[in-house]
């Protein structure tokens, strides 16, 4: 047995330095350690038969010498591989003077590009990054948001109904699901996760039920914002407001509350922004009126409040729901909202 093994190792060692191609060299491995018929791997096979005491023996022996080898083919492999580059170089085939490849890099959705910033300005006040399902149940898109089954409220926010229950159905109002139609279901859901003091925002896709036009998409980008805690009036509101505009656009923007009417804020207001087109000027993007619509919000209604089980007595809040599309479309000056889903690359390639 032990000359049967030092008789390997010899050959494969000398069979290993003669080798002068990687195919050569992938024979001499199968040869020695071919799973089937590997020289190497028969005799460890063999080692079965033998008693304990040779079993430790020559089973150390067969070992070590498998592991020579592997280090030996593995060396061979390298010097292999780098011989064949050196002698491309040699010969002229290979050209290492030669420009690289350019990778064609892909660039984000500016709706994406956007969301990064508003997440990491939202960051720095101490606001959570949530998210919501796309598919949610009617109770958590409008029952908790203070929208009861009958109210005209739900014929502004149309969409698609599925069939099928809501798996968490607590009453028949959660049985039904369907597209969500904002971003503010995740209100309640964060209320009810997390409780007050709360801060978070949550962007997200939403969708109607709408006849597509230039500033229709039946598909679009909300970011929800809620701020809860003891005291939290307006004017919290406001700054949080102005702060997340100037990180937008990189300056201070005059803005003007106007009530605005959604069952789950009270009181409710649109919050416009001075045009940045027309410095207010007026133009045809604000209509002539030097405002622009951007932000719906408001005071968290306390029915709202306590569908999140949160003591409307201790605690107050804010909530908006910023457009995410409609600020990109402000801040790069897109007029056709359709261009932002439709993976276009002549419009994506300009970001
Ligand atoms: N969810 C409302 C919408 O999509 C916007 C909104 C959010 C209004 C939060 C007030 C407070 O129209």
């Amino acid at each position: 047995m032990k000359k049967e093994l030092e008789q390997l190792s010899q050959s494969a060692k000398q069979a290993i330095e003669n080798v002068g191609t990687s195919k050569e060299l992938e024979k001499v491995e199968q040869q020695y350690f071919g799973r089937k018929d590997g020289e190497l791997n028969n005799i460890l096979k063999s080692l079965k038969t033998l008693s304990d005491k040779e079993k430790k023996i020559f089973g150390e022996a067969a070992n070590s010498i498998k592991q020579e080898l592997r280090n030996l083919l593995e060396q061979k492999k390298n010097s292999l591989g780098d011989k064949q580059v050196s002698e491309q170089i040699e010969q002229g085939e290979l050209d290492v003077t030669l420009p690289g490849r350019k990778k064609d890099l892909g660039s984000l959705n500016p709706v994406s590009t956007i969301q990064y910033e508003l997440e990491n300005i939202f960051r720095s006040l101490g606001f959570m990054i949530l998210d919501g399902p796309e598919l949610e149940s009617e109770y958590y898109n409008f029952e908790a948001l203070n929208v009861p089954e009958h109210h005209p409220a739900r014929d502004m926010q149309d969409t698609f109904y599925i069939k099928g229950k809501d798996q968490g159905a607590r009453s028949k109002d959660e049985e039904r699901l369907l597209l969500r139609t904002h971003t503010s279901p995740v209100q309640v859901r964060a209320m009810q996760k997390y409780g007050a003091p709360l801060r978070a925002v949550v962007p997200g896709r939403v969708f109607r039920y709408e006849a597509l036009d230039a500033s229709h998409e039946n598909t679009f980008n909300q970011l929800e914002g809620l701020m809860i805690g003891k005291d939290i009036s307006i004017v919290n509101l406001i700054a949080v407001m102005k702060t997340l505009l100037k990180g937008i656009f990189k300056k201070d923007i005059k803005v003007r509350l106007r009530p605005g009417y959604f069952p789950f804020v009270e009181p409710g207001f649109e919050l416009d922004i001075h045009c940045l087109i027309c410095d207010g000027r007026g133009c045809s993007v604000c209509k002539n009126s030097g405002w622009v619509e951007l932000l719906p919000c408001g005071m968290v209604h306390p029915n709202v409040l306590r569908a999140g089980n949160i003591d409307p007595d201790e605690f107050s809040g804010f909530a908006f729901g910023l457009g995410l599309t409609r600020l990109v479309m402000m801040r790069y000056g897109i007029d056709d909202i359709r261009l932002i889903n439709l993976g276009d690359l002549r419009f994506l390639k300009q970001f």
